[in-house]
């Protein structure tokens, strides 16, 4: 296979500075998580954003900024202060994510914050392109990034452009909306091959281009003067292996050994056999429904008080693009949210809810995932969500109930989860009734199966099959030449 060149808004690895120091942690979110395995076992160089503005790299820091990503075959890239205000907390982050989730009323239309998300794009391209050789594959990903293939394209004609878009494509009615609407499929359609999660997303966008750009749409195919696109849907999967030896790792840790958040849960479990625990993980993000959860926990505590004391809710909330108002306000709801129903039901010696307001290293979710008997995973719209499918992966014993949100991209792989609407809280309170009291034998059956999916459409088998694809689309000439 031919070299690949990555290239997404955000590295899978952080760069900070402190004092003068460089401290370099894993990113968080499912691009990052997901594709980082491809990269290591593959030929490929990544383009991303550092983490850091311009401003705050100090000229005697950038060559080991630079050497840092280098050393994981990344090459990171700058921006201004004020090209990440426009960009990334800007048109990116308050115009197409909140559309393209469906959150209409959150969604800004700012023409200068447009003008950045162009010349950042282009910005981007340019990088791609110094560093293109023949032959290599070109793999652009996700919203931040829509104009880039055709900026690609523009300047290297015959270069094979893969696009894979990460968060749901809504539909046509929402989309219409957009100012920029044909800038923002023409750009896309630099691809020679672009990826949705699921076919749905596949849908939308294939009416989008038939409806607004006219453009010949038939099955999965776009058809122009001088080119075909196919679009196609890719499910992502997770590193299989890495959760399920992680967790059979954790298996074997011998008492003494554990880490102090495993200790904690193994108290609350030692407390009383029958006692629960209810993991929530996600970035603190509107669209992951983490405000309803709350308030679905709420109502099963008030419709089943025969649990209290003896369940609890762990929630892990990573903080997430926080310079964004909407954010800003979902932290303070939750935060009160958390305070009034740990206020409501605290008794002398237990709390409801467990709040943690920070990312996790690796081992300690597997302590989480491997601890907790029930996944609640309510988001109002998610592209796919791989935290539902990681939980799955390391129930090595195949005990454990997942509640998923129909909402969630990995519904459609995960149909033997409990699944729920989430804005149904009388049936998220019956999931969770029904999870505690579900028997060993159907949570085993149910888990065997879904982990027997996880494990075949894992995240390798997820690049491959998108890049065996790319690489079909060389021979691909249209009929009409
Ligand atoms: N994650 C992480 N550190 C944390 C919490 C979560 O690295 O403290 C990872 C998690 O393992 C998962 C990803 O972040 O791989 C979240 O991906 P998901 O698809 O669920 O949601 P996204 O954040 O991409 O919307
Ligand atoms: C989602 C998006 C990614 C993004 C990630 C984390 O998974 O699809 O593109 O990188 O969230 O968000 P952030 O804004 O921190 O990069």
């Amino acid at each position: 296979m031919n070299r690949t060149i990555i290239i997404s808004n955000r590295l899978p690895l952080q760069i900070t500075i402190d004092d003068q120091k460089l401290d370099v942690t894993p990113s968080v979110g499912g691009l990052a998580t997901g594709l980082k395995s491809f990269h290591r076992d593959g030929d490929s160089v990544w383009i991303g954003w550092s983490g850091l503005t311009k401003e705050e790299i100090p000229d005697n820091l950038l060559p080991e900024v630079e050497k840092k990503a280098r050393e994981e075959a990344c090459i990171a890239v700058n921006f201004t202060a004020e090209e990440i205000d426009g960009f990334y907390y800007g048109f990116s982050n308050r115009s197409i994510w909140p559309l393209f989730h469906y959150f209409m009323e959150f969604t800004e239309w700012d023409a200068d914050k447009w003008e950045i998300y162009k010349s950042v794009n282009q910005k981007y391209a340019d990088v791609v392109i110094e560093n293109y050789r023949e032959g290599d594959n070109i793999w652009v990903h996700d919203y931040q990034l829509l104009l880039v293939p055709q900026m690609i394209r523009d300047k290297e004609p015959n270069a094979s452009i893969g696009f894979f878009n990460h968060i749901p494509f809504p539909s046509y009615e929402v989309f219409r909306t957009v100012p920029w609407r044909e800038e923002i499929l023409k750009g896309m359609l630099g691809a020679n091959l672009i990826g949705f999660h699921t076919f749905d997303y596949e849908r939308h966008f294939l009416s989008s281009v038939s409806r607004i750009l006219r453009h010949q749409v038939q099955f999965n195919e776009v058809s122009l003067p001088d080119r075909i696109i196919k679009v196609d849907s890719f499910p992502m999967g997770i590193d299989y292996d890495k959760f399920e030896q992680a967790a059979l790792k954790h298996r074997e840790v011998t008492a003494g050994k554990e880490s102090e958040l495993q200790r904690r849960l193994n108290h609350h479990r030692q407390k009383s056999p029958d006692s629960k625990l209810i993991l929530s993980i996600d970035r603190l993000d509107y669209t992951k429904g983490i405000a309803n959860r709350i308030r679905a926990f709420e109502y099963f505590l008030e419709k089943y008080p025969e649990y209290i004391e003896n369940i609890r809710l762990v929630m892990l909330a990573v903080p997430s693009r926080s310079n964004v108002p909407q954010y800003q306000l979902l932290k303070r709801e939750i935060d009160e949210l958390v305070g009034r129903i740990n206020g409501k039901f605290a008794t002398v010696n237990w709390i409801p809810i467990w709040y943690f307001y920070r990312s996790m290293p690796f081992e300690n979710l597997i302590d989480l995932y491997t601890s907790c008997n029930i996944a609640l995973i309510t988001p109002i719209r998610d592209g796919m969500n791989l935290v539902a499918k990681e939980y799955i992966a390391t129930r090595t014993d195949q005990t454990g109930v997942l509640i998923l949100s129909e909402m969630a991209g990995a519904f459609h792989e995960m149909n033997e989860a409990l699944i729920i609407n989430p804005n149904d809280f009388e049936q998220i309170a019956n999931a969770i009734q029904q999870a505690i009291k579900m028997p060993k034998e159907e949570q085993v059956r149910r888990n065997t199966i879904l982990q027997k999916r996880l494990k075949r459409y894992s995240v390798e088998k997820w690049a491959d099959d998108f890049m065996t694809a790319l690489e079909r689309t060389r021979e691909i000439k249209p009929a009409f030449k």
